[in-house]
């Protein structure tokens, strides 16, 4: 594998080119406009030069991959990619959209993966001339920091193509867990209802959300806690997960509670909107 391919440049896609080009492949990154790729590429070049600053990355390394990514605007340039790896918003229509340009335009052998971490991969690939090379690569955020890579087989997936995935994720450095094609698949499976138990908690008036986070915090060694992540994470992506897992169990620990939904229609997503759990207007 020399060359991969991101789609997206957002908080996931920009961190999954990033530590594919730290890995040392050529990594092609694209977004829908030249400013949405700006400042994706500008995410990374921060990370890299607060790393340089930190003693974790040298400034060598940041140059040669900062070399290494090419920002485009165009799928078309994916044609000489091994790998594609989707990253675009959490919606079945975009990713389909997203997969059938791609199998116009990369040759036969290259492998095709989603960073979803909720809709079915199998419903994806079935978009796909080629089922058989679809999979799921779902990263964590701090995509740099966070070791960890879910690889999913589809019903379709073939071995060459897990095998190549598989290969790729330990290039990367990272572990992989492999489950199959359900909703959540291992992390978010056990992560989202514990995130939903601690609105519903704050929710009910058990509890301060400083006192729910230091709970899990200081009680079970947690690095954040819960309502800090999903103020992390962003509120819209946790609930339009749970949305998907309770649409697909019918089981009430998916149910997203009344307050998250209402925090969402308000626009408190989290860091991403300055406001969520908690104020970061001025961070
Ligand atoms: N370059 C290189 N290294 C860096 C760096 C940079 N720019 N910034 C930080 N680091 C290093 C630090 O030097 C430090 O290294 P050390 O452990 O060797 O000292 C390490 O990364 C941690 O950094 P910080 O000390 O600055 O920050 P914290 O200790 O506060 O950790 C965190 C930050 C890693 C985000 C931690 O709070 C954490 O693990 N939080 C939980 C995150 C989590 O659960 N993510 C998963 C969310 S779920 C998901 O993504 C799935 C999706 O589908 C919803």
């Amino acid at each position: 594998m020399k060359t991969v391919g991101v789609v997206g440049c957002g908080l996931m896609g920009s961190g999954i080119a990033q530590v594919s080009a730290m890995a040392g492949l050529t990594t092609w990154v694209r977004e829908v406009d030249q400013p949405t790729l700006d400042k994706g590429l500008g995410r990374i070049r921060k990370f890299l030069d607060d790393g340089v600053a930190k003693g974790k990355v040298t400034a060598e390394s940041r140059d040669e991959t900062l070399g290494r990514l090419k920002g485009t605007t165009e799928l078309q340039d994916f044609a000489t990619c091994d790998l594609v790896i989707e990253a675009v918003v959490e919606s079945m229509d975009a990713k389909r959209q997203v997969f059938s340009t791609l199998d116009r335009i990369v040759p036969a052998s290259t492998v095709l993966a989603s960073n979803t971490s909720s809709l079915s991969i199998t419903e994806i690939a079935s978009t796909a001339s080629r089922p058989e090379r679809v999979l799921g690569l779902h990263f964590f955020n701090p995509v740099p920091l966070m070791k960890l890579v879910e690889v999913i087989r589809a019903l379709p997936t073939s071995d060459a193509a897990f095998d190549a995935a598989r290969g790729f994720v330990e290039r990367l450095g990272k572990t992989a867990v492999v489950a199959k094609d359900t909703p959540g698949f291992v992390v978010n499976r056990l992560l989202v209802p514990y995130l939903l138990d601690a609105v519903r908690i704050y929710e009910s008036g058990v509890a301060s959300k400083e006192d729910i986070d230091n709970g899990m915090k200081l009680g079970c060694g947690y690095p954040m806690g819960p309502l800090t992540l999903l103020d992390f994470v962003g509120l819209d992506t946790t609930y339009s997960i749970a949305n998907i897992m309770f649409e697909e169990f019918k089981l009430p620990q998916y149910a997203a509670p009344p307050l998250l939904k209402r925090m969402v229609l308000a626009g408190y997503l989290g860091r991403k909107s300055g406001r969520g759990f908690y104020d970061y207007s001025m961070t």
